[in-house]
């Protein structure tokens, strides 16, 4: 029997127009431009405005340009994931709203809720349709309006995350390139760090959780650090070692990006040198579920045909993983 494998075939990316930079930001809460970048590297981050705009609007303008650009039938397309923190509303999905605005009417649909972590949790499930012959093209859409859940009175959060969405596409291929290996792990144990405390069936929306704040992120930010630079060190080094993969093999890296101190402690546990990392955290923040197909939109024109690439990511859970992707073709 032939092995299929999953390759990424397209990629898609939209963020909004609005940018809100740190200067504005000194002006909402007590920070400064140079705090933020030191201890960041954010610079800017963008802002979806306007009534009635949720993440799905972000997702389906992604989505649209790699039907654009790969002239493929929205017919076509067997299946849509959404990963999202964000969704328009607990439901119906995201991912729903998605394939019914691009005309993805054969597709079924659905989001997954993996924290920064969703994108990677996504392109994997979508992979494993495609490997089992099950699918032909499966879309992966990571975004959030992380604006939408962000207290602008907290300087431990808002200076931050941004709004954001990217795509790709999966196709299957005989050849050898695509999604070649993956390490993903969670624990629940991380709910204490990292949460939006109100709004889900546990603590339903009322007047004292909108008064409490509880319905914004909360983040004990260093704990959070102190894990996701283990983790995401760790599993991106298992991953090489997994696959006898040494740092010269590696074209790229595509770390998620929340701060670029854990990117860097990333790629230095690696042994990845810094022309090899993809960044766009000073321009876009943390869009926490966008930031990886987001880094592959901003870097596709320099990717190129049979290139390594791992991806790694960890985030609210706590979430974390590393994927091995080969690129499958030249820009
Ligand atoms: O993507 C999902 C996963 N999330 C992450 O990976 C985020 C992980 N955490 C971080 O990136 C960092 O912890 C932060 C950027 C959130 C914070 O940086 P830090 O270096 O860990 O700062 P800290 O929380 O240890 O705070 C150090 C000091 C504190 O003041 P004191 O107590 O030492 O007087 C904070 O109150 O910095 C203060 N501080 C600020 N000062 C100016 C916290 N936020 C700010 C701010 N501007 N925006």
């Amino acid at each position: 029997m032939t092995n299929i494998r999953a390759a990424i075939t397209g990629v898609g990316g939209y963020v909004p127009e609005y940018i809100l930079t740190n200067k504005e930001l000194e002006k909402l809460v007590d920070t400064t431009d140079e705090w933020i970048t030191s201890r960041t590297g954010i610079k800017e981050r963008r802002i979806l405005k306007g009534e009635n705009m949720g993440t799905s609007y972000m997702g389906t303008q992604a989505a649209l340009e790699i039907i654009k650009k790969n002239n493929i039938d929205p017919k076509e397309i067997d299946l849509v994931i959404c990963a999202t923190i964000t969704p328009d509303m607990p439901f119906p999905a995201t991912a729903n709203l998605i394939a019914t605005e691009i005309g993805a009417v054969n597709a079924f649909s659905y989001d997954l809720a993996a924290a920064c972590s969703g994108f990677i949790f996504g392109l994997v499930t979508g992979a494993k349709f495609i490997e089992s012959g099950t699918y032909k093209k499966v879309l992966v859409i990571g975004g959030d309006k992380m604006s939408s859940i962000i207290n602008y009175k907290d300087r431990t959060t808002c200076i931050i995350f941004g709004d954001g969405a990217g795509a790709v596409l999966l196709e299957p291929t005989t050849e050898n390139f695509g999604v070649m290996d993956s390490i993903l792990r969670s624990d629940g144990n991380g709910v204490n760090f990292l949460n939006m405390p109100a709004g889900g069936s546990r603590k339903p929306a009322t007047h004292e959780t909108i008064d409490a704040n509880q319905h914004y992120v909360f983040q004990e930010g260093s704990t959070v650090y102190k894990f996701a630079v283990t983790n995401m060190a760790e599993v991106s080094a298992q991953i090489m070692d997994k696959n006898n993969l040494k740092a010269d093999d590696i074209a790229w890296l595509a770390p998620h990006q929340a701060n670029k101190r854990i990117i860097d402690a990333t790629s230095g546990r690696m042994g990845i040198s810094d022309e090899k990392v993809m960044m766009n955290i000073e321009k876009y923040g943390n869009t926490t579920a966008g930031t990886i197909p987001l880094l592959l939109w901003d870097y596709e024109k320099q990717l190129k045909k049979g290139d390594n690439i791992i991806i790694a990511a960890f985030g609210g859970g706590f979430t974390w993983g590393a994927v091995w992707v080969k690129w499958a073709y030249n820009a």
